[in-house]
């Protein structure tokens, strides 16, 4: 989230040592941000956006997440993108660009450089913190491509200018992070990209499917408590930002898949009365009241494609692995 410039230029400089250009698409969006995230404390029910999880803390508890014996997904979309790698990018084609949308640790796309050999790879997302390191690794594993890190909420706007040229795209979506749009949302984030898509541009997405209900709410309901600390952290992240004083220990992490909606829904609820300070202000938040954190949709097959053809795109290939567990579309 927003760091003082200063924190930036250094980072900046550092980067670009290395090769790494790093451009800071937060600050635009910064005021029209924290208003929406006080409207969301002090409205009924509370709700605070799931892009708040993602402070320093928050990626290295997610990166914790991703290695859960019971989450799935990480390690089934990296098996499928091992697996039918060379399919995968005989679809893509090669020496394009590669636009990483959430890149993170770039982990995932680090699986599909070496084959894809894209001539620039844009590393796209909201936690600085976690891109600079992560390029700056890229940097070393992939010494022949241009690298660069935009630091935005692709979920606004897909502002890249200056992170890619004219020539071809391949977009890469992985990790089923569209889950936390409500499919208008979503819908909406796949026409920004189809615009974006040139002749012989496309979209590589990550999906997480609709499956037996005890698995899912298990991979949101860890024995060791890393998705509760993932979820309590919101709210020291929420802290920073505003000067609130929540009390993470007073919340219970509260997770459930919605099968009517398709949705996993996270919540914190408050085990006692909270009192909330902001700027003069109280939200009180009685014993029992929920703050609704996050969705994470869940598509059938079929679902998905009729979105990918709704927002446009009309070739459209699908990979998954042998449970279907997950799914990987490439589309046109
Ligand atoms: C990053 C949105 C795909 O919904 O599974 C993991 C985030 N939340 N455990 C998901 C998450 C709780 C994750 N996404």
């Amino acid at each position: 989230m927003p760091k003082p410039a200063t924190t930036l230029h250094w980072i900046t400089e550092r980067a670009a040592r290395h090769g790494v250009t790093l451009l800071d698409r937060v600050e635009p969006n910064a005021e029209e941000d924290r208003a929406g995230l006080v409207a969301g404390i002090f409205g009924s029910p509370a709700t605070i956006a799931p892009k708040y999880f993602y402070d320093g803390l928050g990626c290295a508890l997610f990166e914790a997440i991703c290695a859960l014996p019971q989450y799935y997904p990480t390690r089934t979309e990296r098996a499928i993108l091992t697996a039918r790698r060379d399919e995968i990018v005989r679809a893509t084609g090669t020496r394009k660009q590669l636009v990483d949308l959430g890149a993170g640790d770039c982990a995932k796309a680090a699986l599909l450089l070496p084959v894809a050999q894209p001539r620039r790879y844009v590393a796209v997302d909201i936690a600085a913190s976690a891109i600079r390191p992560a390029l700056l690794r890229m940097a070393q594993a992939f010494p022949g491509v241009e690298l660069f890190g935009v630091v935005t909420d692709f979920s606004r706007r897909l502002d890249i200018r200056g992170a890619i040229d004219y020539g071809p795209v391949t977009f890469f979506y992985p990790g089923s992070s569209i889950g936390n749009f409500t499919s208008d949302e979503a819908l909406l984030m796949l026409c920004r990209i189809r615009e974006l898509c040139t002749s012989g541009s496309g979209l590589l997405i990550g999906v997480d499917t609709k499956k037996d209900r005890a698995r899912l709410h298990a991979a949101y309901n860890d024995p060791l408590g890393v998705t509760a600390a993932f979820n309590r952290n919101i709210l020291n992240h929420v802290n920073a930002i505003l000067g609130t004083d929540f009390d993470p220990s007073a919340f219970a992490h509260v997770a459930f898949y919605r099968s009517e909606i398709g949705r996993i829904e996270m919540h914190l609820e408050a085990m006692s009365t909270q009192h909330v300070h902001y700027d003069g202000t109280e939200r009180v938040i009685s014993a029992g009241e929920r703050i609704h954190t996050e969705n994470s949709y869940k598509y059938a097959p079929d679902e998905f494609r009729a979105l990918l053809q709704r927002a446009g795109f009309a070739d459209i290939s699908l990979w998954q692995d042998d449970a279907a567990d997950f799914a990987v579309y490439y589309a046109e």
